[in-house]
């Protein structure tokens, strides 16, 4: 049985993609509890309006520019983190892309889709997550208790997606499926390579969420889209690592 600590005084947390939807209000949730949160926002002023408003709730939030695709910005974070607050405790990697919707590409479009929205899906949900991850390991490593949690989805379930009971078994984006397939092996290889340290790694699937890339036919709010990612974010030292799930439910790879 692990608990979860609910006081992160002194916890420095970086929210990607968290202007808006599930990240947002994971940088909301975990200010609450006390951590100082981070916002990364590919539009700047988006991230400081976000942040202005954590803080007129009285969370201890700040805002930085951070496109995951862009190498700049992943030094910058690296920078930022190292000068102001000398190590990292948690980092949520929440920012995603959904191309196919974007692109107006059919759902079940494997033999079709283009290696255009491929290349663009990995880049962002993969490659470039893997780049940030690794730039900032090293000030993760300087905290007590490092957290890292990676945004996948059901979605990225090969058990779950051979199976005709489940309800996405229709459900095929190969682009955006396979992103998240090949970011739930990154959590379970970097997780091995850090299973004798305190830093915990594990994916979540946050539900099926009303944003943009869950549309509004999605049945959970924002607030219950980010009560995974605050549980992983928040495990005490007896918690798992290397695993995926969606609130108290371990989910199959
Ligand atoms: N909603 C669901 O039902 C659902 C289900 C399973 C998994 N997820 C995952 O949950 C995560 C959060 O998604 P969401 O539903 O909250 O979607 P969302 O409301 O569309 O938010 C996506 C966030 O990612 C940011 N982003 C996109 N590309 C970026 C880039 N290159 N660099 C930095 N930030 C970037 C967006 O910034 P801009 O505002 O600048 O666009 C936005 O802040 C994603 O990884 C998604 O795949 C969502």
């Amino acid at each position: 049985m692990t608990t979860n600590t609910n006081n992160l005084e002194g916890k420095v947390a970086f929210i990607t993609g968290g202007n808006r939807g599930i990240g947002l209000e994971t940088a909301r949730e975990l200010g609450k509890l006390g951590a100082t949160v981070v916002i990364g926002a590919r539009d700047s002023k988006k991230g400081q309006a976000a942040a202005e408003a954590l803080r007129s709730e009285g969370i201890q939030a700040e805002s930085l520019l951070f496109d995951v695709t862009s190498a700049e910005d992943r030094q910058g974070a690296y920078d930022y983190f190292n000068k102001n607050h000398g190590k990292l405790d948690i980092l949520i990697n929440n920012a995603g892309v959904q191309k196919e919707v974007e692109h107006l590409q059919p759902m079940n479009n494997t033999s079709t889709v283009s290696s255009a929205v491929l290349r663009e899906t990995f880049d962002a949900n993969f490659f470039s997550l893997i780049e940030a991850t690794q730039l900032l390991l090293p000030l993760i490593r300087l905290s007590s208790s490092g957290r890292i949690v990676n945004l996948s989805s059901v979605l990225g379930s090969l058990t779950v997606h051979g199976n005709p009971e489940s309800q996405i078994f229709n459900v095929k984006l190969l682009a955006y499926d396979s992103s998240k397939t090949a970011l739930n092996a990154f959590t379970v290889h970097l997780a091995h390579e850090l299973r004798d340290t305190a830093i915990k790694v594990n994916s979540v699937h946050p539900g099926w969420v009303k944003t943009e890339i869950g549309g509004q036919y999605a049945e959970m709010d924002v607030n219950d889209g980010s009560k995974t990612s605050v549980k992983l974010a928040t495990l005490s030292n007896d918690g798992p690592t290397g695993k995926f799930y969606f609130l108290d439910d371990e989910l199959p790879w």
